[in-house]
């Protein structure tokens, strides 16, 4: 099991065990160098860096923080504080006609919620 996975697992636990209490607090806070981008590294890049698919098809290059915000060339993929609407929450929870990542297997669940509270937290480069 890599340190990535390992970190979600843990995370899920200290939810699980803190679920009650935890109501008051809030979740962690979630950080981008830590949490999302090893997730978007490992899932997405292969795709969305120079000379990948995604990037050529949709302008999305989320080899970078900035890259991530600037979003596709039709616009941001991301709202600050609102993963409901932001469209990379609703592709990689599949709530859209087409699903990230593209032809491959999706997200676990840890890693959507990963993503969902980060956006939430206001897509910080933390
Ligand atoms: C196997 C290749 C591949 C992988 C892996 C992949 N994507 Fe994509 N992605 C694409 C392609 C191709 C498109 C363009 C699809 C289209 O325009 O129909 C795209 C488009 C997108 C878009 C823009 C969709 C839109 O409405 O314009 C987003 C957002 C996106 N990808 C996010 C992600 C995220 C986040 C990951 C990782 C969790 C990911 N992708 C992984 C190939 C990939």
């Amino acid at each position: 099991m890599n340190r990535h996975s390992l970190k979600c697992l843990s995370a899920t636990v200290v939810a699980l065990l803190f679920s009650v209490q935890a109501s008051a607090e809030g979740r962690g806070q979630v950080s981008y160098k830590d949490d999302i981008q090893p997730i978007l590294q490992i899932r997405c890049l292969e795709c969305h860096q120079t000379g990948g698919d995604g990037l050529a098809y949709s302008g999305l290059d989320l080899s970078s923080y900035e890259g991530l915000m600037k979003g596709t060339k039709h616009g941001t993929v991301i709202t600050p504080g609102d993963a409901l609407s932001s469209n990379l929450n609703v592709l990689v929870e599949g709530r859209a006609g087409i699903r990230m990542p593209h032809n491959r297997r999706s997200l676990t669940k840890c890693e959507q919620e990963m993503l969902r509270n980060w956006v939430n937290q206001g897509a910080k480069n933390n």
